[in-house]
C-alpha cells in the first residue's frame, strides 16, 4: 500500500475526539496500524469489540479476515450502523455475537486480536487469558487504551505488565486523561501512548 492509498483509507473513517466522539481510536492510531500489520500479509483478525465498525474498516484493508465483535444484546444494533455505513463496501468482515467475559473464545487460527473492550483491570486480565489459549504462535494483540484510568488505575497497563506480555511497540498518540473525567483529555508528548502492540513469540 503506498502512502496515497494509506492516506486514503484514513480520510474515510471520522476522527475521534472528546465527548461522546471518543469511542474510537484516534486517526493517528489507525495509520499505525496500517503502517505496521499491512506488510506483514496477515490472515485473520479478531477485533473485540468493534462497536461501530471505525477500526474494522481500517482492519479490513490489512488482513483478508475480520470478526467484528459485540456483546450480543447491542450487535445486530452496531452491525447495521456499520454495514449501512463505514463497512458497506466490506466484503471480508463476519459478525460474532460474543460476551467476551461470559462466553467461551472459540475463535480459529487468529493472527492478531484487537483488544478494545472492558478495559478495567479484572477485564483485561481475562482477554489475555483467553487469547494466550487460541492465537497462533507468533500472534500478536493490539491493546487500545494502554494509558487509560478507569476505576482509580490504567486497568489495560497493569493487566499487561501483570501477565509478563513482551511489549513490541507503543502506537498512536500520548494522551493525558483528566483522571475525573475521562472524555475530558489532551494530547501531550509525556502521556502514555494510546496502545499497544504484543507479541506472543513461540506461544
Ligand atoms: C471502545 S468500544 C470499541 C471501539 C471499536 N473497537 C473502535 O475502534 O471503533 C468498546 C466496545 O466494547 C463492547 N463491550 C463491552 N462489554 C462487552 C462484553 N462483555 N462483550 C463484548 N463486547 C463488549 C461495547 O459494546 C463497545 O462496543
Amino acid at each position: 500500500m503506498n502512502k496515497e492509498e494509506i492516506d486514503q483509507i484514513i480520510m474515510n473513517v471520522p476522527e475521534s475526539g472528546q465527548g461522546e466522539g471518543r469511542e474510537s481510536p484516534t486517526k493517528r492510531f489507525k495509520r499505525d496500524l496500517i503502517e505496521f500489520f499491512e506488510p506483514l500479509h496477515l490472515h485473520r483478525c479478531v477485533e473485540v469489540s468493534s462497536l461501530k465498525g471505525q477500526t474494522t474498516y481500517i482492519l479490513s484493508h490489512i488482513f483478508d479476515e475480520v470478526y467484528f465483535v459485540e456483546q450480543p444484546g447491542l450487535l445486530q444494533h452496531h452491525w447495521e450502523i456499520a454495514k449501512n455505513g463505514i463497512l458497506k463496501d466490506r466484503n471480508n468482515v463476519i459478525p460474532i455475537a460474543l460476551d467476551a467475559y461470559k462466553d467461551p473464545w472459540s475463535f480459529k487460527d487468529v493472527d492478531v486480536f484487537f483488544i478494545d473492550c472492558g478495559h478495567v483491570f479484572s477485564c483485561a486480565c481475562q482477554d489475555i487469558d483467553n487469547v494466550k489459549k487460541i492465537l497462533k504462535p507468533n500472534g500478536y494483540i493490539i491493546f487500545h487504551d494502554w494509558g487509560l484510568p478507569l476505576c482509580g488505575e490504567k486497568g489495560v497497563q497493569r493487566a499487561i505488565k501483570y501477565k509478563q506480555l513482551p511489549i513490541l511497540k507503543f502506537i498512536g498518540e500520548r494522551i493525558l486523561f483528566n483522571e475525573e473525567d475521562v472524555f475530558q483529555f489532551t494530547f501531550t508528548d509525556y502521556a502514555d501512548f494510546e496502545g499497544v502492540i504484543v507479541q506472543l513469540k513461540g506461544e
